[in-house]
């Protein structure tokens, strides 16, 4: 038996919903899983974007995700140990889309289908995995159920509630810098503590935000996505940052803000605004003689 899984590439935060709001786009890596009966162990096949950058074995995320289900499963790891394991990546690593989120899931809902769960009844299980995996919940949560969501979890991250909003009927557009930025690095240069007024800012934008999704008043995101509590300490490692936002909403753009924890940026706008929006965005970052790969997205 061969299972073969498709997760998304997802952009998180939205602006001013740290940690809380995230995305699922049409951009995707596959996974593969099929057992061969006389193999002594588990091999990796890695295809696409990033199959010189992916470790095999031990180090490979999808790896890791597999094995921590088959633990809290309560599953013998060795019925992992002679696989074929095929990895095709369509989302750039540590771009800023979420591509350890997919890993994580690909990794989990394989090992979930290899011990005979019922992926469709367990993807709050899933989801559980992967958060305490990931450590943050706005990547993981769109690429298990798809679409726009909210996370709110309490201070242990033991409980959580997921909000789905509305779709938004607008196109996402990806523009993804040369250089890498790793998740990581992204958060360890954000302050411990946020004063009280950046925190009212943040609060207000995601009311605004809320309310431009569940009414479909795109005309709120331009305020709705501006944040004080991660993008201010982000822009100073993201050449032109803001001037690419400004870029994006002169363009057409509804809204702009750093994808996750970067570099990439993303605009949220109408279709038909969509190119004249990459082509700005892409050009404003070439001027810094900055290389981009940017695509433009539909919500998943
Ligand atoms: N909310 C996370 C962050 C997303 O901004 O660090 C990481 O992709």
């Amino acid at each position: 038996m061969k299972i073969k899984i498709r997760v998304p590439s997802t952009t998180a935060n939205l602006g001013p919903g740290f940690d809380v709001f995230g995305a699922a786009l049409s951009l995707y890596n596959e996974f593969e899983a099929e057992y061969v009966p006389n193999a002594r162990k588990t091999s990796f096949i890695l295809e696409g974007e990033g199959k010189k950058l992916l470790p095999k074995g031990e180090k490979n995320f999808v790896w890791q995700s597999m094995l921590e289900t088959f633990k809290v499963l309560g599953e013998d790891k060795y019925n992992l140990e002679n696989l074929n394991i095929r990895i095709k990546t369509g989302i750039p690593l540590n771009g800023g889309l979420g591509s350890s989120a997919s890993a994580i899931v690909g990794g989990i809902a394989l090992a979930n289908v290899l011990c005979g769960k019922e992926l469709d009844k367990s993807k709050s299980q899933v989801a559980d995995i992967a958060i305490k995996i990931e450590g943050h919940p706005d990547n993981v949560v769109p690429a298990v159920f798809g679409g726009l969501c909210a996370c709110s979890e309490d201070g242990d991250g033991d409980h959580r509630t997921i909000l789905h909003l509305p779709i938004p009927k607008l196109k996402a557009v990806l523009c993804i810098p040369s250089f890498e930025l790793r998740t990581k690095r992204s958060r360890q240069i954000l302050p411990k503590s946020i004063g009280l007024k950046d925190v009212v800012f943040n609060i207000s934008r995601v009311a605004m935000l809320t309310v431009a999704f569940c009414r479909g008043d795109y005309s709120l995101l331009k305020q709705g996505m501006q944040d004080k509590v991660h993008q201010l300490y982000r822009g100073k490692m993201i050449p032109a940052m803001n001037e690419v936002f400004e870029t994006a909403i002169s363009a057409g753009a509804y809204g702009a803000f750093l994808s996750g924890s970067g570099p990439a940026i993303a605009a949220f706008c109408n279709e038909k605004e969509a190119l004249n929006v990459q082509k700005a965005m892409v050009k404003r970052w070439k001027k810094e003689s900055i290389s981009v790969k940017s695509h433009i997205l539909d919500f998943d």
